[in-house]
């Protein structure tokens, strides 16, 4: 990640782009909106906070689009969507050549996105800082997010698990970000989830997977960065239903212990988990339907996600656009037809914080060049998404 470095304090940068979704009267104060403050945060600092929080999951439908991934991951992206349709050798870019290229397809994928569809992008610091794109969002009342966490490192307790870095220098890197339009942040954490028999995740991993995100998320808001914190509990293995279920709950659970203990204010926050769902290679695979998602998913939440959090934005994990929309609209179809006293009549916005599910199909045209194709196809994604997020 590169950065500018700034003083290790917080600050409220006077050059902000101006966004209805987050200007605000300072002379407000919180208890107007309802909460009881009881963190280390200023009134107007949690105001902001939790004033974003809420555009990034209202009204009804909207969601985050997530395009931050590393440079190398999106040069990655372009020469898988190359490879199926180059017979013969495939072009090789210089440096210069790749990064023009990132910042072409931004600019191209950033120009179709809409804030009737789309709260929220979420955008990799180079994007940000370098190519400085998040004003094409400001400018359409579309709030800027930057991915917060660094690079995996092996844990060594446990070979198949991770450490997530970037804590060291996150403050002035999220002030960095800040001082150039960013309102939120993300963390993903790896969450490694098998059948009991193979044991994962390990008790360490779930232990620092909970405190580095809460850290993060404490950090993120003195920063005047809404967090989205992001257990992202693994789908590649052999895990059940029932067990992908409970990690996610033990998971989820622990890390509000955690982010409790460090002040987090948890309205100005939103969660961005996993649908519950069986490993790729459990048997019930190829037979679970959207409704069992649905269920398995709302008990997670009901069950593990305090009130008082802004919102759940789902990530995608790979799966196919279709099917990441079908989840989705099966989880709000169920929200829509449950009545009280079921818990899942009384939960918090449920809404996607998708990447590839959102622009992989795009992707794939634009490396043809048929751009007024991949127009329609990311714009018909954004929709697809929305409606699925109303449960239609
Ligand atoms: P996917 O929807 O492609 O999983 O990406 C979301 C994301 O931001 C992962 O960190």
């Amino acid at each position: 990640m590169t950065s500018t470095p700034v003083p290790n304090t917080f600050s409220s940068p006077q050059n902000l782009f101006t966004s209805s979704n987050n200007a605000l009267d300072q002379t407000d104060t919180v208890s107007e909106l309802g909460i009881f403050l009881d963190s280390h945060l200023s009134p107007s600092v949690a105001k902001e906070l939790i004033v974003t929080a809420r555009a990034l999951v209202g009204p009804r439908g909207r969601g985050i689009y997530a395009t931050d991934e590393s440079p190398e991951t999106m040069d990655a992206l372009f020469r898988a969507a190359e490879r199926d349709i180059e017979e013969q050798g495939l072009k090789v870019y210089s440096d210069s050549e790749k990064s023009e290229r990132r910042k072409e397809w931004k600019k191209d994928a950033y120009e179709v996105l809409s804030s009737e569809y789309i709260s929220g992008v979420i955008l990799s610091f180079e994007t940000l800082l370098e190519f400085n794109l998040g004003q094409i969002l400001t400018e359409k009342d579309i709030i800027v997010g930057v991915r917060a966490h660094g690079e995996l490192a092996p844990l060594p307790a446990s070979p198949f698990e991770f450490i997530v870095q970037g804590l060291d220098n996150l403050l002035p890197q999220l002030q960095a970000a800040r001082a150039a339009g960013a309102r939120f942040s993300k963390w993903r954490a790896p969450i490694a989830c098998t059948s009991p028999a193979l044991e994962l995740p390990s008790q360490v991993s779930l232990d620092i997977q909970a405190e580095t995100l809460a850290m993060f998320a404490a950090i993120s808001q003195e920063a005047g960065l809404v967090p989205i914190i992001e257990p992202d509990v693994e789908f590649s293995a052999d895990a059940s239903l029932e067990r992908s279920v409970e990690i996610h709950e033990k998971a989820i659970g622990m890390i509000y212990a955690r982010c409790r203990e460090h002040g987090v204010l948890l309205e100005g926050t939103l969660i961005k988990p996993s649908f519950p769902q069986p490993g790729l290679k459990h048997h019930s695979r190829s037979t679970i339907t959207p409704k069992d998602i649905a269920i398995a998913t709302l008990a997670v939440i009901s069950r593990s996600v305090p009130a008082a959090v802004a919102g759940v934005v789902f990530l995608s994990g790979g799966l196919p656009s279709s099917v990441a929309i079908s989840y989705l609209s099966a989880v709000n179809a169920l929200v829509n037809s449950s009545s009280a006293p079921s818990p899942f009549s009384r939960l918090l916005p449920l809404t996607f914080s998708y990447g590839r599910a959102i622009q992989g199909d795009a992707i794939k045209l634009w490396v043809r060049g048929e751009k007024d194709s991949m127009k329609a196809n990311l714009e018909e994604a954004c929709q697809g998404c929305y409606k699925a997020a109303k449960g239609e």
